[in-house]
């Protein structure tokens, strides 16, 4: 049978040492996936550009680094410990568990989002669905909550439960008012964090896309609730002339395609709850073009009213047509006041925000942008593979790519490779990531940095000794060229800068 491309993706990225199954040696364990060098790379080039692009060029934007594991009180608060639940169905058989709503989807092919858990059942009994594993028949479907859970210190005693965060938003919650006084914050104003989340999923599947330990990059973006539209000019100004495939709700009550928007139409026909969610959507989905991922296969979709979360007063997810078919890529929530308000009950403290020249107390709105790091990266890897009759590879940014310059020693002379490591030791010195390596045949070395996607490869080669040029290989069009060692660092700084 043919191997689709998501099979491709993962024999390539283990071969390469990018991301393969944690606990390998031992068979590996479902949803969690560890980093090589080469993955770890990626990963923090994609962090960083996250970080750049959202914490260090805005003004208000707060980063915090929370504990991982709180105790129960907290998620009772932000209703996850009623609400963070998907429905499950038993083989009574041979007793595989499965997420009724998958197990619906794999067999019948319709759509399942936002179904209650009378409507699921119903429909495997209708359909007489049963265990695809051995035919057995299957339980009643059951509500099942996918935080782990633990115990904070010696005793298993209930007082001392405590769960792994399936998201970094809540601890944003939580120390609001710390970070808002400690840094006299005012609306409007975010803070953001950067972390592994944990969710126990039924069926972790498709490689990176549904993982139970992964890692989240999230704001919470308070505003005045009575300006949820006051977007400042400059920042409007980055998104205004974005045009964008749009699945409103109505568009899926028609089950119509998605349709072309430009966002200065999107805002003046309300077609999203406020413009401050309109605004990161759209900066959102630009940062994501930047990344690499391919618009042609992007498109934002309204949660419709029977799959939005408990807190959210309208939700919009920035889709990506992966291997597997259209899937959330990042979700981006207007989630109201409905957090603090929650976790000012629960504590007794005060969550408000004192407005001098109004002279009044307000609870914020809050503007959640939410995405997840391996969703990201596995649509990168989607929309930069290419296969070539002599080659695979991966077409990534030039700096967005885990390694930026391969050095190599044309043969193992020792002239040649004194030289080659001068120009990493010179490269280093200025930052850029490197790959050096004087084995194997020329050809090789180019198809295997080809497979990792770095951008540009040095040759050091005879010519080298006598006049002091080396040939820089562009990856993509693998034409080479003549530069002299003292250009170097000119040609990479222009041609691997952020754009
Ligand atoms: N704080 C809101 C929140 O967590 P979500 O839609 O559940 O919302 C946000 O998750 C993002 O986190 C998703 O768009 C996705 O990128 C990522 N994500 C969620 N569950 C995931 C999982 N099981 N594996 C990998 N990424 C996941």
């Amino acid at each position: 049978m043919a191997k689709t491309l998501s099979d491709k993706l993962v024999a390539l990225c283990a071969k390469r040492g990018v991301i393969f199954p944690s606990a390998e040696i031992y068979g590996g364990v479902a949803g969690f996936y560890d980093y090589g060098p080469v993955g770890v790379t990626l990963k923090n080039r994609i962090r960083e550009f996250w970080r750049s692009e959202f914490i260090i060029k805005m003004e208000n934007i707060y980063e915090i680094e929370s504990a991982i594991i709180l105790p129960r009180i907290v998620w009772e608060a932000s209703g996850h410990v009623e609400s963070f639940t998907d429905v499950l169905v038993e083989c009574k058989k041979c007793h595989t568990r499965f997420r009724a709503d998958h197990l619906i989807q794999d067999t019948l092919e319709i759509v399942t989002d936002g179904k209650t858990i009378e409507e699921l059942a119903e429909i495997i009994e209708t359909n007489n669905i049963r265990c695809p594993n051995c035919k057995g028949e299957l339980t009643s479907a059951s509500k099942f909550n996918l935080m782990f859970k633990t115990f904070i210190g010696a005793t298993e005693k209930s007082e001392n439960e405590a769960y792994l965060r399936p998201e970094t938003a809540q601890a944003i919650f939580l120390d609001f008012r710390r970070i808002q006084q400690a840094m006299r914050a005012s609306l409007p104003f975010g803070i953001a964090q950067i972390g592994r989340s944990y969710r126990n999923e039924i069926s972790p599947r498709n490689f990176l896309f549904r993982l139970r330990e992964f890692e989240h990059m999230e704001i919470e973006f308070f505003v005045h609730p009575a300006q949820k539209d006051a977007v400042p000019e400059d920042l409007w100004e980055k998104v205004k002339d974005l045009e964008v495939s749009i699945l409103s709700i109505p568009l899926q009550e028609k089950e119509a395609p998605a349709e072309r928007y430009k966002a200065t139409d999107l805002f003046k026909q309300g077609i999203f709850s406020c413009k401050w969610l309109l605004y990161w959507t759209l900066i959102s989905y630009d940062w994501l073009v930047r990344v690499g991922i391919d618009p042609t296969r992007m498109r934002i979709r309204q949660h419709m009213l029977n799959e939005r979360a408990h807190y959210a007063a309208d939700c919009w997810d920035i889709e990506f047509k992966y291997s597997f078919g259209w899937k959330e890529l990042q979700g981006i929530a207007d989630r109201t006041d409905y957090d603090l308000k929650r976790h000012a009950k629960y504590s007794g403290k005060n969550l408000n925000i004192h407005l001098t020249d109004e002279n009044v107390k307000i609870v914020p709105h809050v503007i959640e942008p939410s995405s997840g790091l391996e969703r990201i990266i596995q649509a990168l890897l989607e929309s930069t593979y290419i296969e070539e009759p002599e080659r695979a590879l991966f077409k990534f940014n030039p700096y967005i790519a885990p390694f930026q310059i391969a050095v190599f020693p044309l043969l193992r002379r020792d002239n040649l490779i004194s030289i080659a490591r001068n120009i990493c030791d010179i490269l280093r010195g200025e930052n850029f990531l490197i790959l050096y390596d004087e084995k194997g045949s020329i050809g090789r070395r180019y198809r295997r940095v080809d497979e990792i996607g770095v951008p540009f490869a040095i040759t050091i080669d005879h010519q080298t000794l006598e006049d002091n040029t080396v040939t820089i290989r562009a990856r993509d069009s693998m034409q080479q060229e003549r530069y002299a060692i003292q250009e170097l660092i000119d040609f990479f700084k222009t041609h691997l800068k952020f754009t």
